[in-house]
């Protein structure tokens, strides 16, 4: 299935695409996400395209799709520290496969090519990232590409009256 799948990045043309996954991706795993359904879905379609060309103005917040058949399958999202004592470390968010592709390596495409990016910026020497620990998919990925808990912070997410824990985890280039 692998030679099906292309990457690539998020450009303002595909905002609508990218807007419909996001909005999948948080109401159907927010637990997953520090960011809201609730608030996202209020976003106007000049809102979700200021948010992308927020993202690519001077390729701030690079986002990688997966693209199966001409369908927008899968994301991952890096950011940079723009503080001068930061700057040596990216971020990585918005990981989300749509549940129909999952366990197809379309996310370990998506992690492997996020990483290649990152490492074409100089000066990067590590990448960080937050998970909840109830999405062992997810962390199991991340521990196969050499990222490492370095800490946990309990009932870190609020979701009505559920609270959830987020791992810390990072792993140096
Ligand atoms: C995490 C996620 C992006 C993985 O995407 P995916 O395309 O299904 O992952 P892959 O098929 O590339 O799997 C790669 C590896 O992840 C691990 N993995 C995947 N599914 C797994 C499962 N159900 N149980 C345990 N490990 C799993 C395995 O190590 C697997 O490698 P292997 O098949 O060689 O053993 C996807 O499950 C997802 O969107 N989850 C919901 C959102 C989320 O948790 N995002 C992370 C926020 S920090």
């Amino acid at each position: 299935m692998n030679q099906a799948i292309t990457i690539k990045k998020l450009t303002l043309a595909m905002w609508e695409q990218y807007k419909k996954l996001r909005l999948q991706a948080l109401a159907t795993e927010p637990q997953a996400f520090g960011a809201s359904y609730e608030k996202e879905s209020t976003m106007t379609d000049d809102e979700w395209k200021e948010k992308v060309t927020g993202f690519l103005t001077d390729n701030r917040s690079p986002l990688l799709l997966a693209i199966y058949n001409d369908q927008l399958v899968g994301m991952i999202q890096a950011s940079f520290e723009s503080n001068e004592k930061f700057r040596h470390i990216a971020h990585l968010f918005s990981f989300y496969i749509n549940p129909v592709y999952r366990g197809k390596h379309i996310g370990k495409l998506l992690l492997t090519a996020i990483l290649a990016e990152i490492q074409k910026r100089r000066g990067i020497i590590k990448v960080k990232l937050n998970v909840n620990p109830n999405q062992e998919s997810a962390v199991h990925l991340y521990e196969s590409f050499g990222f490492n808990i370095t800490g946990k912070s309990e009932k870190e997410i609020r979701i009505g009256n559920s609270f959830y824990d987020q791992y810390y985890m990072e792993k140096f280039l």
